[in-house]
């Protein structure tokens, strides 16, 4: 980032004009062997929470404050989208708090080439609809997993009383007045949840979603518009009802930690042979993952109804096998993480990844450290091995970069991953976090 436009870490210029991405393109981590990861690490706020409640932030008019808000390149996007809107925005960084002003909002239009920094660009589309009555966007850009539609978005919109035209690249949204109407979700999508809900709380009447998504992220913007004044409940099995009123007020929030993060440092101690407290980690968001971890044998030691997760590791961990899906299933986010860890597990891993039609790209990468790995369709069977080998490998997208910073740990040698893009897109310095723990992981220049 040019280090002029941040005066004190402080934001007070607007960033709308900022790259698409930050120089990082001949920038690499540099990991070295790593053993035996030992200490205490704390979480920034989730970044797929941050991201939404930001853009919800556009359903009040005055001065919201967010804290333990993550410096990673996606909320500087998220704020660049958001003052080219009119929002008015500083960003403490050392402090992790943003205050978002939305008083003076004078567009309903985001221009494509901020559309296409990240997927969450499309989470502005519910509360520009339920403010303004209009929304022109463009295809939202985000991590090359699959096709990524945004058809259930739209179709529910429609369903709505939105009207959505294609011009060009943009799809221009209006609607005379949003309608309360009963939404059945195929498919428990979490922008699809988050945008209804969101165009959902300023309408007339009862809106009711039905096969929400009901991620901890999502039950936090929850608690977000609930304290704007909004009436949310939450019915089994997984139904979201929502009467609309006729105003929101701006907030002060703390954003929920990042359970995503949390799996990155527990495993990164269990690849390592170590011994990890992640202090404010909540195990009531990761029960399949620690489900898993402890099936290979980590001890992992938790405080009913207290933040903190603390693994120590197996020294010979047994091979697990696991399928992704919606929560409260295994996260599809940390899938590639954890198939690193099984790389170098005692037997045969079997991986279905359910979500994203195309989240197996790092496969080839792994096998480029040595990984036993073969892939047939949306499954991969990992057969474990005594070590894993450092190479030049490529990050393919956020939660492929964590995988590979992983197994560059217990790698034998040093691992140089390309793609710092990805990692700055989805963490906010990881790698310190990863140093103070005992890393070497350094960022160099290519
Ligand atoms: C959110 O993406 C997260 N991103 C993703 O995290 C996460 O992997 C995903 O939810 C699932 O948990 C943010 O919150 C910013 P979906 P989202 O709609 O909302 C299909 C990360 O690494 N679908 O639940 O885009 C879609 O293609 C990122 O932090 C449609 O077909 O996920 C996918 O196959 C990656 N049409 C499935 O549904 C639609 O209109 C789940 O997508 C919308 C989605």
């Amino acid at each position: 980032m040019n280090s002029s436009l941040l005066e004190k870490d402080k934001i007070k210029t607007t960033l709308v004009d900022q790259p698409q991405s930050f120089g990082y393109e001949d920038t690499v981590l540099y990991v070295e062997q790593s053993l035996n990861l030992t200490g205490t690490a704390h979480l920034y706020g989730a970044k797929n929470a941050v991201l939404v409640i930001m853009a919800s932030l556009l359903l009040t008019d005055g001065q919201s404050i967010l804290n333990n808000v993550p410096a990673s390149d996606d909320v500087l996007h998220m704020i660049a989208l958001l003052q080219s809107l009119g929002a008015r925005i500083n960003f403490d960084r050392i402090n992790h708090q943003l205050m978002v002003d939305t008083s003076r909002l004078s567009s309903f239009q985001v221009c494509a080439s901020i559309m296409k920094r990240m997927r969450a660009s499309v989470l502005v589309m519910g509360p520009l609809l339920a403010r303004f009555k209009q929304a022109d966007i463009a295809s939202p850009g985000g991590c090359v997993i699959g096709l990524r539609p945004i058809d259930l978005h739209i179709n529910n919109f429609a369903k709505m009383g939105v009207e959505v035209v294609h011009d060009n690249e943009y799809l221009k949204c209006t609607t005379i007045e949003l309608q309360a109407k009963t939404i059945v979700l195929e498919y428990p999508s979490v922008g699809t949840t988050e945008n209804i809900m969101m165009a959902a709380v300023l309408t007339k009447g009862t809106t009711t979603i039905i096969n929400a998504a009901l991620e901890p992220e999502v039950l936090d913007l929850i608690d977000v518009l609930k304290k704007m004044g909004a009436y949310i409940s939450i019915k089994a099995p997984a139904t979201i009802e929502i009467c609309g009123v006729k105003e929101l007020k701006p907030i002060e929030h703390e954003i929920v930690a990042d359970r995503l993060e949390a799996g990155a440092l527990l495993i990164s101690a269990a690849i390592t042979g170590g011994s990890v407290m992640v202090d404010n980690a909540r195990a009531d968001h990761l029960d399949v993952v620690l489900l898993k971890l402890d099936e290979m044998g980590h001890d992992i030691t938790t405080q009913h109804g207290k933040p903190g997760i603390h693994l120590t590791a197996n020294k010979y961990p047994k091979a697990v096998s696991f399928k992704t899906g919606p929560y409260p299933s295994f996260p599809t986010d940390l899938q590639a993480p954890m198939m690193a860890l099984q790389t170098v597990a005692e037997g045969t891993s079997e991986i279905h990844e359910t979500v994203f039609e195309n989240r197996l790209v790092h496969v080839r990468e792994l096998q480029k450290m040595g990984a036993q790995i073969e892939k047939s369709g949306d499954k991969v069977i990992v057969k474990g091995i005594d070590k894993l080998y450092g190479t030049q490998v490529i990050a393919t997208d956020i939660r492929a970069s964590a995988a590979l910073v992983l197994a560059g740990l217990v790698a034998e040698g040093s691992t140089i991953v390309t793609g710092l893009h990805h990692w700055r897109r989805g963490y906010d310095a990881l790698e310190k976090k990863l140093v103070a723990l005992g890393a070497h992981v350094t960022v160099r220049n290519g």
